[in-house]
């Protein structure tokens, strides 16, 4: 049973300067959230993944701003303590005022504790920077952009030293910008290392090795339900489980005592 006070950006904060890993799973419903943040689970992530592992779409990208506040509705039903993330969906930063009136959504509608966007372009940034100043925590994603899938496929990021610098300079200007934590999706552990070691912020990896501040994973992919299947780097912890509770309290006991992910 988790007795856990309500998480806060603060003690995120202070669990990275610590050394102590910060657990996130995503989830899109009261029940999982409430399964999720019984574990014990630091962070919850209502993704736009949902668009796939949950409404059957081939990627994120049909996702609306109205699922998201629907999905993150639910959640904040069910979790009573971790901090919720919610996905600003493909297109909703597509100009300041969408994106403005896309995270009071989310955060007035839904009670998300912070929303996340895609990329790091000047317009990404000058978002960041405006969300931030009106008090809106957000959350950076660098690395693979699924919402950018229909342009760049999906592909690891940072394969050469140039590119890695890219993703280095990007996480240093969310960071300026006023992001409070990053999300590294596959990219190299040297080059999660490197970014994890240089920002204040907290930064969560997922398919990046183990060395970030902690690891995200899809609720789906560690339960075997995904569509399609799941990645290469996720792992199903229900298959030696009785149930789905013992799954998810064994994928933040492996994240918070370095045994998941194994590769560096
Ligand atoms: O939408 C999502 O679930 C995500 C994670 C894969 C990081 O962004």
């Amino acid at each position: 049973m988790n007795t856990q006070k309500r998480m806060t950006l603060t003690r995120l904060k202070k669990m990275k300067r610590d050394g102590q890993k910060i657990v996130c799973l995503t989830a899109y419903d009261a029940a999982m959230a409430h399964w999720v943040d019984q574990a014990g689970v630091n962070v919850i992530l209502v993704g736009d993944t949902l668009g796939m592992v949950v409404q059957g779409h081939e990627t994120t990208l049909p996702v609306t701003l109205a699922d998201m506040v629907y999905h993150t509705q639910m959640v904040q039903r069910g979790n009573k303590s971790a901090w919720c993330v919610a996905d600003m969906p493909f297109m909703s930063d597509g100009s300041i005022d969408k994106a403005m009136e896309a995270a009071a959504a989310l955060m007035k509608q839904a009670r998300a504790n912070m929303v996340k966007l895609e990329g790091a372009s000047k317009r990404i940034l000058s978002i960041v920077e405006q969300l931030s100043e009106l008090g809106v925590p957000v959350c950076g994603h660098i690395g693979l952009l699924p919402q950018l899938v229909e342009k760049n496929g999906y592909r690891r990021a940072g394969q050469d030293d140039a590119s890695a610098r890219v993703l280095e300079e990007e996480a240093v200007a969310l960071e300026q910008a006023g992001a409070e934590m990053l999300v590294l999706e596959c990219v190299p552990s040297d080059t999660a290392k490197r970014i994890s070691e240089n920002l204040n912020i907290p930064v969560i990896g997922i398919g990046s090795g183990k060395e970030s501040d902690g690891q995200v994973l899809v609720l789906n992919d560690i339960l075997g339900t995904s569509l399609g299947g799941a990645p290469r780097f996720a792992k199903n912890f229900l298959q030696d489980k009785n149930s789905i509770q013992e799954a998810i309290e064994q994928y933040a006991f492996d994240v918070r005592n370095g045994h998941f992910p194994l590769e560096s």
